[in-house]
């Protein structure tokens, strides 16, 4: 297993797992735009030459909003995604970033477990954030 940056040579592969994973995919258009700037860093990890999991930020000022954290379906509950998270906030910290924001599906009890373990407070709720299904957004912040 492998955690590196994020390169424009990844975004077919990463883009059919987020297909596959979210129900608002962001595309591949999302995803060349945010591996170009150097505020933000997007890592992928691998596992014989497979992508299996990936997440980023956007960096702000400072603050580094988390958009995409994914792990391929086989490959959860491996402790996988908490050492790319780790990797992520660790690299962001080396880059400045010093508070990370993310939003997250109020049932969606895994992602907020994750996060928790690496040290995310509940800090809000916004309403109504996401469709399909409609459902209330915890927010969080490390
Ligand atoms: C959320 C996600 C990234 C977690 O990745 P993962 O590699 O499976 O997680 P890990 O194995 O590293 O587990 C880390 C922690 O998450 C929590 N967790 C993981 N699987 C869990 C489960 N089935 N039930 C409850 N908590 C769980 C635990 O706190 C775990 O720590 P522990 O093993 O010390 O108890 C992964 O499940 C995923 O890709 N889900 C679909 C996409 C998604 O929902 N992304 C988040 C959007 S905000």
């Amino acid at each position: 297993m492998n955690i590196r940056q994020m390169e424009k040579r990844d975004i077919d592969e990463v883009s059919l797992l987020e297909k596959e994973i979210f129900s608002q995919p962001w595309n591949k258009n999302d995803f060349e735009e945010s591996i170009k700037s150097k505020n933000n860093l997007y890592l992928i990890v691998e596992s014989e030459n497979e992508i299996i999991g990936y997440c980023g930020y956007r960096g702000i000022s400072g603050e580094g909003y988390i958009y995409n954290v994914a792990i391929k379906k086989d490959y959860r509950g491996k402790n996988i995604g908490y050492k790319l998270m780790s990797n992520l906030i660790d690299e962001g910290k080396k880059n400045g970033i010093k508070e990370f924001i993310l939003e997250v599906r109020q049932s969606n009890i895994v992602a907020i477990r994750l996060y928790e373990k690496l040290g995310f407070k509940i800090i809000g709720v916004r309403k109504d954030l996401y469709i399909k299904p409609i459902e209330d957004a915890f927010i969080m912040w490390l």
